[in-house]
């Protein structure tokens, strides 16, 4: 009889730690990755936006990198949408914002597009902070591959924006440019 009443308090005890450690996502970081979601959805319309206005500027081989820029963009909100569905989550899409249509000049374009990655860095930061105060140690392993992939994006920007201060008004400088940007491809692990 003692060894009944035994059993059924492991077997509570084992189906407790089993939801105290279930892969379900938690709702408030299902939330967090939802916003993610709207905003690299935000990013790639920011970079269409600025793809067309490149191409109306006829300097399409930066059109062409801001095209890329935008479907690198897709392909990270595809990854946070797969993520949460492999949680147990429930993805739920949200409006996205009207992006800039016009810019001053290719650097003021360049210097937004490289505000606008320090900012999502913050936010993947945000994410990676909250993942630890829940202790959601999956979490922290997923989002590392966008801690790394902030690096490169603030990177590429920014030696873009740097070159564009160096060429300044000289024509020839941007058409030289222009050509380089024309080159881009999207390497495996940024088509992930
Ligand atoms: Fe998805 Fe450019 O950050």
């Amino acid at each position: 009889m003692n060894s009944v009443v035994f059993t059924i308090e492991i077997h509570e005890k084992n189906s407790k730690e089993y939801r105290k450690g279930s892969i379900m996502l938690n709702k408030e970081m299902e939330k967090a990755y939802n916003d993610q979601i709207n905003a690299e959805l935000f990013s790639a319309y920011l970079y269409l936006s600025m793809a067309s206005y490149f191409e109306d500027k006829n300097l399409s081989g930066f059109a062409h990198w801001m095209r890329l820029q935008a479907q690198e963009e897709t392909g990270h909100a595809m990854k946070f949408i797969g993520y949460i569905q492999t949680r147990g989550g429930r993805v739920l899409l949200d409006k996205i914002d009207k992006p800039a249509q016009e810019w001053e000049s290719p650097l003021a374009a360049f210097t937004d597009a490289l505000g606008h990655e320090q900012y999502i860095t913050g936010r993947i930061n945000d994410l990676v902070k909250l993942s630890g105060e829940i202790n959601d140690y999956a979490s922290g392993q997923f989002l590392l591959w966008f801690v790394e992939e902030q690096v490169e994006e603030e990177e590429a920007a920014g030696e873009i924006r740097d070159k564009l201060e160096l060429v300044g008004d000289n024509p020839h400088g941007l058409l030289f440019l222009d050509k380089e940007l024309s080159a881009r491809v999207l390497t495996s692990a940024q088509d992930e």
